[in-house]
């Protein structure tokens, strides 16, 4: 969390800093701060405060600083509350930062050093402020190594010395940092996505080298202060990005972009009319020689694995666990090296699922990450990377990099199914037809999404809604439940359908919103009943069911919206559509920011 930057240019960076700051924003957005170097008065000037990048403008518009070189920073705050004391940059006396990061030490630090006089804030990154300027010796690199010993936690540290004009320092530990030339200097910030079309290469800041960022050289140093050579990677993705285009937000925009962005996740990965994974670089024996799978990932990318294991049981016969990232390491899970891991992550930073991918290599597994950003922690961390190409996903809330999330478990569960011998040709072949249909049944969804709106507006006073379903329509619902929880406020539970009367049904009463799903053939009948037993507790109904399936009692629901007609395993792709749209309605209608929910970031790097 917590989006950073910083400049050193031969033109002012002020303006420049506020534009990447926004496309920050999506990692916290709190408060905001900047600091510039302004040459006419040779000082540090720092302007910050709580609330958005607009507001940070606002103050800027009203006395600007000039400055060539200067440092930014976007907040999802972890120590201290929200107000403008604890916006970043934090200055100690010849030193100013950023931090994007927990450092767990703090207090400890700070009572051991006796810094408790100097802090204005309540945040762990002013205590590091204090720390480098109580240390500093006029030699940056060798005071940030002597303080970095001291602490404990992840940081992605951005620096300057009142000293050292025009010069940035930057060091890390699990934070991510990148660093690229620019046409007239150089920049670094916490992410790809905020280059913005500046720079067509990039390197990822290696962890515990401290980076200096010079107007025209970027220069590495290693532990040992040796100076290395940084290694640049082609940006492959389109960064310059034409911001919402068309659409009031992000999301929506990210929901439209789905058939282009499955097709092309599934189209890369067939070739000649059979699955392939060469492109990948996933050889054969890592998917033959496994006896059991672990999928481990947070939020919506463990939804993604709570299908795949649905899929991965029926076709592979195979054992499956799901685990949340958070709670793997401490959950002694059995992995050994017949273990295949699986990790999901959009941002491939998420730190829990970090942490979780670290500890099962440890153990001896062999990993597959399922990422969408390229050079990222969890992609350089993976013995091998499938990578989802959905472009940059910039709504707090996961649409398109879910389904192409899928998508790719789709095709590596496929691959494994003919490697395994759970698939003869034919099966492959009709397989194959199914997938390369997905983006034609998301998109007959999304045409029809003024009939979803409509459906949404019964759903804008509601306290409390449940999603029921049953088998893959389950898993899918709980990505439903989520989407409608963090954009629109609305306490909603997803259920297995035959669990409610278990307990849960004591919540259904007169006009109680449930929204059921049935796109599950052998199921059908059981979900009809269950869906009847709320019904006759006076449940508003909303079904979402495949246009072939009959229903007798249409007239009981207040809506019925029909599914495209696909094969049972992948109609789960049309229903997150559905449900994607459902939720962003309901938000944009209660008025809400949809692409920044409150209490959110995008990228969760504490754990
Ligand atoms: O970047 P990741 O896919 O690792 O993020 C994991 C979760 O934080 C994320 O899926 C989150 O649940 C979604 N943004 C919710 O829509």
């Amino acid at each position: 969390m917590c989006g950073i930057v910083g400049y050193t240019a031969r033109k002012d960076v002020e303006n420049r800093i506020l534009n990447t700051l926004e496309l920050l924003e999506y990692r916290g957005y709190d408060s905001a701060g900047l600091a510039i170097y302004n040459e006419k008065f040779q000082q540090v000037v720092v302007r910050k405060c709580a609330g958005r990048v607009s507001d940070l403008r606002e103050k800027c518009q009203e006395v600007p600083v000039a400055g060539t070189c200067g440092i930014g920073h976007t907040r999802w705050a972890t120590h201290g509350g929200v107000c403008d004391e604890n916006a970043h940059p934090h200055r100690c006396g010849r030193v100013t930062l950023v931090h994007n990061g927990i450092i767990e030490n703090y207090e400890e630090i700070r009572d051991h050093f006796g810094l408790g006089g100097e802090l204005i804030s309540e945040t762990d990154t002013e205590v590091i402020a204090a720390l480098i300027d109580k240390f500093y010796d006029g030699r940056p690199r060798a005071t940030i190594s002597r303080a970095i010993k001291y602490i404990k936690g992840t940081f992605a540290l951005v620096i300057m010395f009142d000293d050292k004009p025009g010069v940035i320092y930057a060091v890390r530990n699990v934070s991510p940092i990148v660093a690229a030339y620019t046409g007239d200097g150089t920049m670094l910030a916490s992410d790809v996505a905020a280059l913005g079309g500046q720079a067509d290469k990039y390197m990822v800041v290696p962890e515990y080298h401290i980076v200096e960022l010079h107007q025209n050289a970027i220069l590495v140093y290693d532990e040992k202060d040796q100076k290395v050579k940084p290694e640049f990677l082609e940006i492959d993705w389109d960064t310059t990005r034409d911001g919402k285009g068309r659409y009031p937000f992000y999301m929506e925009k990210e929901i439209m972009e789905q058939p282009e962005v499955i097709k092309n996740a599934l189209c890369s990965r067939i070739v000649d009319g059979h699955i392939s994974l060469e492109t990948d670089g996933i050889p054969d024996p890592l998917l033959t020689d496994c006896s059991r799978i672990v999928i481990t990932a947070c939020g919506t990318a463990r939804h993604v694995g709570l299908a795949s294991k649905a899929l991965m049981q029926n076709i592979l016969r195979m054992h499956v666990d799901v685990e949340y990232a958070s709670e793997f390491m401490y959950s002694n899970p059995v992995i050994d090296e017949k273990t295949l891991v699986i990790v999901i992550s959009q941002s491939g930073e998420t730190i829990d699922t970090l942490e979780a991918l670290k500890y099962a290599r440890r153990q001896g597994a062999r990993s597959i990450g399922v990422i969408n950003v390229k050079g990222s922690s969890i992609a350089r961390e993976s013995d091998y990377v499938m990578y989802t190409a959905a472009g940059p996903e910039i709504a707090v809330a996961s649409t398109k990099a879910y389904t192409t999330q899928l998508a790719v478990m789709y095709a590596l569960i496929g691959r494994m199914a003919v490697l395994r011998g759970n698939f003869d040709e034919s099966q492959e072949k009709s397989f194959i037809e199914g997938l390369l249909g997905i983006s034609a049944g998301v998109q007959n969804v999304l045409d029809r999404r003024t009939d979803i709106h409509r459906i949404a507006r019964d759903l804008l006073e509601a306290k409390d809604a449940f999603m029921i379903g049953r088998g893959l329509d389950y898993t899918i619902l709980l990505e439903g439940a989520l989407k409608l929880k963090e954009i629109s406020y609305i306490h909603t539970e997803a259920y297995a359908s035959g669990e409610l009367k278990h307990g849960t049904i004591a919540l259904i009463t007169e006009n109680t919103p449930v929204i059921a799903v049935v796109t599950q053939h052998d199921i059908k009948e059981k979900e009809l009943s269950n869906i009847r037993e709320v019904q006759s507790r006076g449940a508003q109904l909303t079904l979402f069911v495949s246009e072939d399936m009959e229903l007798s009692d249409q007239e009981k629901y207040s809506h019925v919206f029909r599914l495209p007609a696909m094969d049972d395993r992948l109609s789960i792709f049309p229903v997150s559509a559905a449900l994607q749209l459902l939720a962003y309605y309901v938000s944009m209608d209660r008025g809400l920011d949809v692409d920044k929910p409150r209490n959110l970031a995008k990228v969760v790097t504490v754990e």
